[in-house]
């Protein structure tokens, strides 16, 4: 198939949602990164995500939506969710709830398991294919499976082009790093992926403290099985002096080739993170990082680097 390009204007809005209906994929922007969409449905629209990205299937999908509303059709929602959803939707936040009733989900969506992964972006095309859509997204990262997230058109391209009916083109993601992801259905609410929201703002949201998830990440998102955000090239964390055959990824006042922030905006950073590694990516054999602060964003930069770091089968857990 050739994928096309669309504008994200109001006819390319229309369009996109048209070929979800008749069952096709099409990639749209989030302010996280960008994600691959099927209407969460239509199982073998959603099958065919997991065949683009060749994602293993045991790996269940977020569903995107466009209200706290809708997401309540879909997951049972709780005095958790509502703090959670009402503090930071639309945003960059996905809520794990029981799967609902008569939620009308294709299976594969959720890979068999009883609880579903909800999302309510805020990007504006995001939530402009959503409202016209009028349904549930099933969209994952826009990345054929264990590499790096798109946050650019072009990323989108880079891996999927030929496989997805067309592309919504919305700009660089403004976040750069996948959502934050909080587990709601067990008995305390727990982080189960870093995003750019931190603990300390989801627990004065929660009004608790977040638990630490006691099962093994395999089984409470069992898609956390391999290396992921991998680039070709190796990868050393929290180097000062690169080696000589290394390519100094910067962060901050140093020499490199390039720099995630050179005013040590971990903001800026984020943002840059995954087009920077891509970049580096395309020339270099070695790559050298700068150390982050493990603070606020931080936390969830280290986090993405560290899973780059891992090699590629160690079974360091994915996050997909
Ligand atoms: O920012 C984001 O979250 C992006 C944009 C497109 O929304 N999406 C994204 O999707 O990063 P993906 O598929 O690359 O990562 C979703 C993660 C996977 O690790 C998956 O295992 C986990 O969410 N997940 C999905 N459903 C789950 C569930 N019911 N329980 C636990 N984890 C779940
Ligand atoms: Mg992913």
């Amino acid at each position: 198939m050739k994928t096309k390009t669309l504008t994200p204007d109001a006819s390319g809005v229309s369009e996109a949602a048209a070929l979800l209906a008749d069952g096709g994929l099409v990639a749209l922007p989030t302010e996280t990164v960008y994600g691959l969409a099927a209407d969460a449905r239509q199982g073998q629209a959603v099958a065919s995500i997991y065949a683009a990205k060749g994602r293993p299937s045991f790996n269940p999908l977020i569903v995107h939506v466009a209200s706290a509303r809708d997401a309540q059709q879909y997951g049972v929602w709780n005095a958790w969710a509502e703090h959670l959803a009402s503090a930071f939707w639309p945003g960059p936040l996905t809520l794990v709830l029981p799967l609902r009733e008569g939620h009308g989900l294709a299976s594969i969506v959720t890979a068999g398991l009883e609880t579903v992964a909800l999302r309510c972006p805020a990007h504006p095309v995001a939530q402009a294919l959503l409202c016209a859509f009028n349904g549930p997204l099933a969209a994952p990262s826009a990345n054929p499976s264990g590499k790096i997230s798109p946050t650019r058109v072009a990323h989108v391209l880079a891996g999927l082009d030929g496989q997805v009916n067309a592309v919504l083109d919305g700009g660089a993601a403004e976040i750069g790093l996948e959502s934050t992801i909080v587990g709601l259905a067990g008995d305390t609410p727990v982080l189960l992926r870093h995003g750019s929201l931190t603990r300390s703002q989801l627990e004065a949201a929660l009004g608790e403290p977040l638990g630490v998830s006691t099962t093994p990440a395999a089984v409470s998102a069992p898609g956390q099985l391999a290396s992921h955000y991998a680039p070709e090239a190796a990868l050393r964390l929290n180097v000062a002096t690169p080696a000589p055959d290394e390519t100094l990824l910067g962060f901050g006042n140093v020499s490199c080739a390039l720099n995630l922030s050179p005013a040590s905006d971990m903001r800026e950073a984020a943002a840059n993170l995954f087009d920077m590694l891509r970049q580096l990516d395309e020339t270099a054999d070695k790559i050298a990082v700068s150390p982050i602060p493990e603070t606020g964003i931080g936390i969830a930069i280290n986090d993405r680097l560290k899973r780059a770091a891992a090699p590629r089968s160690s079974g360091m857990p994915s996050i997909g």
